[in-house]
């Protein structure tokens, strides 16, 4: 067996994959969030560990079975999310700065101002945004003093949250990360794999705090045996989208995987080599495996599952989000209406931080249905937006798309998918595709399974949904999209 843990933004998961790549058992555990000051978000690292921790020994438990039936352990984690630790005392300094934290935006002005947004473009893949590691590092540098003290005396540890997951497993004796989160620090060199010495440089941080960089399928260390009364391998560890991009098979250049939540996630596979983008995609490493990196294009949507949670929770005109498709499907298309969801302004490949969010096209003759499946189509809207954007930086395309999270459930808007995409999707019927992706990356650095094996647990997973929208429909629909859009820009700018 092998066991994944996959440490999210909201909860801690375990999951239990049988030598088949079954689903076997899962345990979840939520834990805190801390907003201390407006746009800032914080957990508390000691609780990421316990509650992994738990969620682990609980499924051993139930399952009854013995620890030493677990051949490997792999890791995947919530991405950015910053965590620096007293190496002695194995005690954080601070509580975790989460990826979605905001409190460094002047700073990151800053970095442009002084001109060095294109040496972090064209070395990291990345921008000179807060959402990224490095400005939560130089935070906390700055802001807490035991840390300060510590780095003096080089007992201070950083890590993303693989890595703290990983130094608390093996009590302390092992300090690492793998590329693909380390690709989302902003001090990893796309290019030589390595931190990158002037990014330590221009950010302040001391080399010797990062952890060494091993490849995401292989030995990374072995638990410490009071934890779960044996020393089980761990060998594998990845970002948890980029954890989906390998667990949806997603192995081939020009294969593309999106995940529906709160937001999108989409993620391309570019093969070997680290593509630039010219429309504000990021580019990314998607995992290294026998020594070979695979790199991944990079986009988000910000508001794709939220704007349903809107018209439930402010509009309140849905009880719940599961509703959204028997109202979609209650009428025959939007009559005309589209919804932007610009809430929080546009990403890629608009880049409009004053977009505003709008509902257009209404009449005398709009209903609530209308309403909802504009809503619903703004999902798929948004990720075609997306995908064409990757697929012109990547010159590649599109050979299919792989889908999951829990959007990725309702059949109306996988079908409207496909239908605006004019291509194939295909949906695992194994949802877990996070937890998946890291139990193969462990299986195989385990020696566990094969490739082969991995795409035959694969092959058989998959529901399809084919396009059936004929073309000057789905032209004119994406036209008055873009026009919708067009509506939408600078609305906020004074
Ligand atoms: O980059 C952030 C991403 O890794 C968070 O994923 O699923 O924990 O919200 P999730």
């Amino acid at each position: 067996m092998i066991l994944a843990l996959d440490q999210g933004t909201s909860s801690s998961r375990a999951l239990l994959f049988d030598k088949n790549g079954q689903l076997l058992g899962l345990e979840q555990q939520e834990f805190q969030q801390y907003y201390p000051q407006e746009a800032w978000v914080e957990h508390d690292a000691e609780e990421i560990w316990r509650s992994q921790l738990q969620v682990a020994q609980r499924l051993i438990e139930k399952m009854q079975i013995s620890p030493q039936a677990i051949q490997a352990i792999g890791i995947t984690n919530q991405r950015e999310t910053t965590i620096l630790w007293d190496k002695k005392t194995g005690r954080p300094v601070h509580r975790a700065i989460v990826w979605q934290d905001r409190r460094t935006a002047s700073y990151c002005e800053e970095l442009k101002q002084a001109g060095h947004a294109d040496y972090l473009r064209q070395h990291t893949g990345l921008l000179a945004d807060a959402y990224f590691s490095a400005t939560k590092i130089r935070w906390i540098l700055e802001h807490i003093p035991q840390a300060k003290a510590l780095a003096e005396k080089e007992q201070l540890c950083f890590g993303t949250v693989d890595s703290w997951l990983l130094w608390k497993l093996t009590n302390g004796k092992v300090h690492k990360t793998d590329p693909s989160n380390a690709s989302r620090t902003l001090l990893y060199n796309l290019h030589t794999g390595e931190w990158d010495p002037k990014l330590l440089d221009i950010f302040g941080i001391p080399a010797h705090i990062l952890p060494k960089i091993s490849a995401s399928s292989g030995l990374f260390g072995h638990t410490d045996p009071a934890l779960f009364g044996a020393e089980i391998p761990i060998t594998g560890i990845a970002g948890d989208q980029q954890a989906a991009l390998f667990g949806q098979g997603c192995w081939q250049a020009g294969s593309v995987k999106n995940t529906y939540g709160t937001g999108c996630f989409m993620l391309m596979n570019t093969g070997n080599q680290p593509q630039n983008s010219n429309s504000g995609l990021l580019t990314t490493v998607a995992w290294e495996i026998d020594g070979q990196r695979t790199y991944a294009l990079e986009g988000a949507v910000f508001v794709a599952g939220a704007a349903i949670q809107w018209l439930r929770d402010s509009l309140r005109i849905l009880d719940s989000a599961k509703d959204s498709s028997y109202f979609a499907q209650q009428v025959e298309d939007t009559n005309g209406v589209y919804f932007v969801p610009a809430f929080a302004g546009l990403g890629a490949p608009y880049w409009d931080m004053y977009a505003r969010g709008a509902i257009l096209g209404l009449s005398r003759s709009s209903t609530k249905a209308h309403i909802v499946r504009a809503a619903l189509e703004s999902l798929a809207y948004q990720s075609k937006d997306l995908l064409l954007a990757m697929q012109q930086d990547a010159q590649l395309p599109l050979v299919q798309l792989k889908v999951d999270g829990g959007a990725s459930a309702n059949d109306f808007l996988m079908q409207f998918q496909s239908d605006i995409l004019n291509a194939e999707l295909l949906r695992p019927s194994l949802q877990e595709t996070t937890a998946a992706g890291a139990a193969y990356l462990a299986g195989l650095g385990a020696k566990v399974w094969t490739k082969s094996d991995i795409q035959g647990f694969l092959a058989k997973q998959a529901q399809s949904f084919q396009p059936n929208m004929p073309a000057t429909d789905r032209e004119k629909r994406y036209a008055r999209w873009l026009k919708a859009v067009s509506r939408t820009r600078n609305w906020a700018e004074e």
